[in-house]
This record gives C-alpha cells, sequence and structure tokens, in this order.
C-alpha cells in the first residue's frame, strides 16, 4: 500500500490527513520509488488554501482532497518497461511536475525516469529532497535572464530574497560564475550572504531598494511582487535582464477570474515590462513559472555531484506531525522544510 498526505480541503492552517491507497505501478518510462524525504515549500503552504485553484485547475492540479509537494529523495523499488538508467535498490532524487496524478508527498511515488537523478553514495536523502524544485525555478530565472557562464564573468546580479531558498542556490550557482552579487536579505542574514557569497549585503528595509546604484547586469526577484518595479529600476542601460518568481499570475486568476485574471496580468506585466525596457532596451523580462526541466536537473546533478548545493534545514517531521512543517513554512522560519514519510 502507499500512504499519502492529503490536504483534506481548501483551510488555514491545512487541513492535512494520511490516508492509505493502492500502490502505484510505474508504466514504460517510469521508476517507482519508495520516498525517504520530501519537502514542503512555500507554494504547498499556499495551495493548501486554494490558491492557484483556477490556473492549475486547469491541469487538474486543484482538486481536494489534494497530495501536494514536488520533491522526491529515495529508493528505487521497481521499474516500468524501457527504463535503462536505474535499477532496484539505486538512492535516487528528482522531481514531480505539477498535475493531475498528485504530489510526491507519499510513502511511493511514480517518477517519469527524465525527472529523475541518481543519487551520490551516502547521500542524506532530506539534503537532497529540498532541492529540486528550488533549483529548478532558480534555473529557470537565471536563464530567462540570459546569464550564463559566460555573459556571468564579472556581472553584477541583484538578488532579493537572497536567504531564501532560491536566493541562497543562486548564489551557490553565480558566485563561481564569477558574479558580483549584491544581497538583499532579511534582518540578521547580512552576515550570512556575505559569507555565501554575496559582495554586498543589505538588510531589507522600505529604502533599501532606493539607496543601491542602477548598474545591474541581471536582477532575482525571489522576495516581494510588490517591489518588482523599484527592483526593475537599478537595471544598467546594458542589463541582460530581469526575472521574478513571485509575479502575481496564479493569483490574479483566483481573484479576477479567466478574464479579469488576464487583463490584470498584463496589465501588471507590461507596467514592470515597461520599466525594464525604458532603462535597458535589450532586457529580457520574465514571470518564472516552476516545470521540471532536464537542463536544470543536469545542473543540479553536477553540483550535486562536486557538494556546490545545500540548503538548510529547519524542520524534519514524520506525516504524523505534517502539521508543524507546513507551519515552519508559513510562519516564515528559517531553513527548509522535510517530511519524512
Ligand atoms: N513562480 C513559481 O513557479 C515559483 C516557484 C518557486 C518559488 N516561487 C516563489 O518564489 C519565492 C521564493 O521562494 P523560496 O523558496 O526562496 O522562498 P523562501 O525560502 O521563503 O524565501 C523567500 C525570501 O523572500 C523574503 N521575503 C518574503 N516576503 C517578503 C517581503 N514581503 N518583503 C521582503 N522580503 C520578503 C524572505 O525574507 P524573510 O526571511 O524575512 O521571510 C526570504 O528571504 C516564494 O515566494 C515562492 O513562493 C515561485
Amino acid at each position: 500500500m502507499r500512504r499519502e498526505l492529503v490536504c483534506v480541503e481548501t483551510a488555514t492552517p491545512p487541513r492535512l490527513a494520511a490516508r492509505s491507497v493502492e500502490l502505484p505501478q510505474p508504466r514504460a518510462g517510469e521508476v517507482l520509488v519508495r520516498v525517504q524525504a520530501t519537502t514542503v515549500n512555500p507554494i504547498d503552504v499556499k495551495r493548501a488554501t486554494g490558491y492557484g485553484r483556477r490556473l492549475l485547475g486547469l491541469k487538474g492540479a486543484a482538486r481536494f482532497p489534494l497530495v501536494l509537494g514536488n520533491d522526491v529523495a529515495g529508493i528505487v523499488e521497481a521499474l516500468g518497461a524501457g527504463v535503462t538508467r536505474f535499477a532496484r535498490g539505486q538512492p535516487v532524487f528528482g522531481l514531480l511536475g505539477t498535475g493531475r496524478a498528485g504530489g510526491a508527498h507519499a510513502s511511493h511515488v511514480v517518477v517519469p525516469q527524465d525527472l529523475l537523478l541518481p543519487a551520490p553514495k551516502d547521500a542524506d536523502p532530506a539534503a537532497l529532497a529540498v532541492l529540486p524544485y528550488s533549483f529548478t525555478t532558480m534555473w529557470l530565472a537565471l536563464r530567462s535572464t540570459g546569464i550564463n557562464p559566460t555573459s556571468a564573468q564579472w556581472a553584477r546580479v541583484l538578488i532579493h530574497g537572497a536567504n531564501g531558498g532560491l536566493g541562497r542556490l543562486a548564489m551557490q550557482v553565480l558566485r563561481p560564475w564569477g558574479c558580483a552579487i549584491t544581497a538583499i536579505c532579511a534582518k540578521g542574514q547580512r552576515q550570512t550572504a556575505l559569507e555565501l557569497g554575496a559582495q554586498v549585503a543589505v538588510e531589507h528595509s522600505p529604502a533599501c531598494i532606493e539607496s543601491l546604484s542602477s548598474d545591474f547586469d541581471v536582477v532575482l526577484n525571489f522576495a516581494n511582487w510588490d517591489e518588482d518595479a523599484l527592483l526593475a529600476s537599478r537595471l544598467s542601460p546594458r542589463a541582460l535582464g530581469h526575472a521574478t518568481t513571485v509575479h502575481p499570475l496564479l493569483a490574479n486568476f483566483d481573484r479576477f477570474g479567466w478574464l479579469g485574471g488576464a487583463w490584470t496580468s498584463r496589465r501588471d506585466r507590461r507596467q514592470v515590462g515597461a520599466i525594464v525596457a525604458s532603462r535597458a532596451p535589450k532586457a529580457s523580462y520574465s514571470w518564472t513559472i516552476f516545470k521540471p526541466d532536464r537542463d536544470a536537473l543536469e545542473a543540479l546533478a553536477a553540483g550535486v555531484r562536486a557538494r556546490a548545493f545545500a540548503l538548510p534545514i529547519g524542520i524534519a517531521a514524520p506525516f504524523g506531525n505534517a502539521i508543524a512543517a507546513f507551519d515552519h513554512v508559513s510562519s516564515g522560519q528559517p531553513g527548509r522544510a522535510v517530511l519524512l514519510p
């Protein structure tokens, strides 16, 4: 049997319950993984309250009772036809897309082999489970700005939300690429941001963005949509791009319906896009949306092998105390939240 953690209905705090269902069987190209660790990301906490119900509903990913979660680390238990890259008993980690089939908060999940990576020997499953979803989103954001190891040398990068999961991973990628990083971080996190590789770190305050120079090649907003326009005003005329993961796309559709959501999102995007274009005619402006990406997973695999990527874990809870992991995230406590099925 498979034990799965379900969000019973839309509620704040989440109404969680564990239930047993038939063990899923892997089809061609799929792998059945016995989950040792999975993660509660900020999106899970939001989805538990009904966030994203319209757009995610299009993918069948908003119907309650809902199994949340995108990250998985565990052991291969069975292989579908044609799977050649993995063997039974092998430790792996990887991703599930957000869709009809449900998420990773379960004792067993079926994962397409393209979304799985071999885990290094002796790696801690919890340490691996906190990486795939956040790394993939961060990588998609970076890629949309056009920055790469060649263009990154000496590039000036501004990261808002630098002490969060995406911000830390961005620093772990960009520092070895030779970027000069300015980190906007939470109160008390300045020293940590400097230790993680920021050249300059400022604690967030209402005026802190305006006090920064306007010469950034790349802006990454992992913190606050309300400050996206202000962040865009810090781009240099030669900037490559600006990416935000905290755009209001899903919220606009939830709030204003199909037509109103589309109209409001277009307006919101154009408003900041116009500032980006006025500052830097060649710069891109992107709203990042998580989706599984093989290129991102390969970059993650290389970094994990080199022990270059890690996120601190704030809580590791069994399913029986899953609510503590959700509380940890919703109350903004430091470190990632891991579930141990
Ligand atoms: N679009 C997508 O597909 C997608 C995918 C993944 C993540 N996301 C979103 O991207 C964001 C970053 O993800 P994460 O995993 O890095 O989250 P995280 O670990 O919670 O970090 C968020 C960071 O942003 C800061 N922050 C939050 N609200 C803020 C505000 N109002 N003003 C200033 N700073 C604020 C936090 O500071 P404190 O430490 O002070 O709270 C923290 O530094 C989250 O909002 C997440 O939901 C979007």
